[in-house]
């Protein structure tokens, strides 16, 4: 029983830490040194771009090309490596082809729209993998689509 409870602990502790709104140390390091993986930093640029494409909506000039580096979400070093199940895969693929629908259309109205879509699939997939961040990811919506 005992056993029990201490695997039981660790797991909890493993998956609480592996996703924090917070950047991880490395754990194999000491140093105060915060070092974000490759995919926090990659999460933090989408973060960044969506913001600036916002903004870009707002004032009706927004222009972008799809960015190349956003493919990274299925390759690059997370905290917890098992992060990358088939539902993981399943909700990139979402995420990215709600990033190219976005490109696709000129109008305010379909932008607002659509980029709102886009960050739904930000949380989409936060909502299972990444609880941490969704407050700070659901203050990119339009509050009104219209
Ligand atoms: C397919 C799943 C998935 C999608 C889609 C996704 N995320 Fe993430 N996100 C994660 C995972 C997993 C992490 C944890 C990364 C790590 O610690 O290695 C993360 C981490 C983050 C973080 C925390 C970064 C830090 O400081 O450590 C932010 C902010 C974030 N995501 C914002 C976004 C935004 C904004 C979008 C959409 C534009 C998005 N995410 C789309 C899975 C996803």
């Amino acid at each position: 029983m005992k056993k029990i409870q201490v695997v039981l602990s660790i797991t909890f502790f493993i998956i609480v830490t592996a996703c924090n709104q917070q950047v991880q140390p490395k754990k194999q390091e000491q140093s105060i040194m915060y070092e974000p993986t490759p995919l926090a930093l990659l999460m933090l640029k989408m973060h960044g771009d969506a913001l600036g494409w916002k903004g870009a909506i707002e004032n009706e000039n927004f222009q972008a090309t799809f960015p190349e580096d956003y493919y990274g979400i299925y390759t690059v070093e997370a905290t917890d490596p098992a992060v990358r199940n088939e539902v993981f895969i399943e909700r990139a693929d979402q995420y990215l082809a709600s990033v190219e629908e976005l490109l696709g259309v000129e109008k305010k109205i379909e932008q607002v729209e659509k980029f709102n879509l886009v960050i739904s699939a930000c949380v989409d997939c936060h909502a299972i993998f990444c609880q941490g961040p969704i407050d700070k990811i659901e203050k990119l919506y339009f509050a009104d689509a219209d």
